[in-house]
């Protein structure tokens, strides 16, 4: 059996799929892995780096790909090499299905299992594969950095002889794993954290982080049966626009984590609400992507609202590309695993696994 990986698009991805730590697992499981030439080497792991621990390098993609049993990778293969792959090949990423069904299904015609990464059940079992974590605390965490290089201020409070400089003050909104990393990483920088969320559960984990949670009275738990976000009445959002407004005033950096399984960002942050903030303050939104938390995001640009900066990254990820792709490349390791049938040597899609049924495209 062999796995295959080829270069992403690195104009838009620098992360890979394969780290030289996991080849020697996959090895250790009977599989061959193939790279193409110079694969990491914009993270500085050079292609000896990986024939050290047993893969092969390969100087060309047709080969590549006609010689392999699965393909892993970051996101979906470009349409060139889609076309290239053939009956029974399996390919592996976080392939955003919803953006790419009509290529998708082309290329399930051909009798190629797609499984995308992004639609594992939040099961425990899964824990092990789960990207959308992994990356999401990376995230969380840089977001917290880089709005704090861009402040202009020190973040803790420092007592010294000039005179006293008071602590920065943080709010996140949405306090899921990227959220509960931002509170973390704020608190051990010397913040003061707030955070808020529609769901209830999220309170013990925010205030066990050290964090405030803020909440709109009387409000409902907002929380699906499988531990995801509902979407918010118009009652709500008024009041929790009013809590927000209120809160801003005093706030000097806010992180954006709010997302809706499936939908656009919901939008929090109104220009209103901006126009409350202090000159230097920055809002960092994570959701920019996704449409933004913050009405006044603009993916990929950092714009200043009356001295108010709002960052928007198109992907963050993309700023520590070796921690997150040593964690995606164990996440998909434990996934290939999950699908590999260790004594009959093949791959199974056992759709009675939870996993394999809703991860596989059709
Ligand atoms: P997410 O990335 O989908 O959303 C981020 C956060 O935004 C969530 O906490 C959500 O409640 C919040 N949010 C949505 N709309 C909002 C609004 N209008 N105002 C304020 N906050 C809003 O969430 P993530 O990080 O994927 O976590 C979702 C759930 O999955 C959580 O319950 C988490 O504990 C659970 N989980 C379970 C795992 C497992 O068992 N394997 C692994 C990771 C997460």
């Amino acid at each position: 059996m062999i796995l295959a990986s080829l270069s992403e698009n690195k104009s838009i991805e620098k992360r890979v799929a394969i780290t030289p730590d996991v080849v020697k697992k996959y090895i250790s499981l009977g599989f061959k892995v193939q790279l193409i030439k110079n694969y990491a080497d914009h993270l500085g792991i050079k292609d000896k780096d990986y024939e050290q621990e047993g893969a092969n390098i390969i100087n060309n993609e047709d080969e590549l790909i006609s010689n392999s049993n699965a393909i892993l990778q970051m996101n979906i293969l470009s349409d060139e090499n889609l076309k290239k792959l053939k009956k029974n090949q399996i390919l592996i990423g976080v392939l955003n299905p919803y953006s790419n069904e009509k290529k998708l299904k082309e290329v399930a015609l051909k009798d190629i299992k797609c499984f995308s990464l992004e639609l594992l059940p939040r099961i425990t079992r899964a824990q092990s594969m789960d990207i959308l974590s992994s990356q999401a605390n990376l995230a969380g965490y840089k977001a917290v950095v880089d709005s704090f290089a861009y402040f202009q201020k020190a973040i803790p409070m420092m007592m010294t002889a000039a005179g006293t400089i008071s602590a920065a003050k943080v709010l996140v909104v949405g306090a899921g794993v990227a959220g509960l990393q931002a509170i973390a990483t704020a608190k051990r920088m010397g913040a003061i954290v707030f955070a808020t969320d529609v769901r209830i559960a999220s309170k013990e984990q925010v205030e066990s982080l050290g964090g405030k949670f803020l909440t709109v009275d009387g409000a409902e738990n907002l929380e699906t049966e499988g531990g995801y976000a509902k979407e918010t009445s118009e009652d709500f959002k008024k009041k929790q626009e009013e809590l927000l407004k209120k809160t801003l005033e005093k706030i000097d950096i806010v992180i954006c984590t709010a997302l809706i399984p499936g939908k656009k960002a919901p939008v929090i942050i109104k220009k209103n609400m901006i126009d409350v903030m202090s000159n230097g303050s920055v809002i960092y939104d994570l959701a920019a992507v996704q449409g933004g938390n913050s009405e006044l995001t603009k993916v990929g640009e950092i714009v200043d609202i009356n001295g108010v900066k709002i960052m928007g990254d198109e992907n963050i990820l993309n700023k520590l590309p070796v921690s997150a792709s040593n964690l995606y490349a164990k996440n998909m390791f434990n996934f290939v695993n999950n699908l590999f049938n260790k004594e009959k040597k093949f791959f199974e899609f056992n759709l009675d696994d939870e996993i394999i049924q809703k991860t596989m495209v059709k």
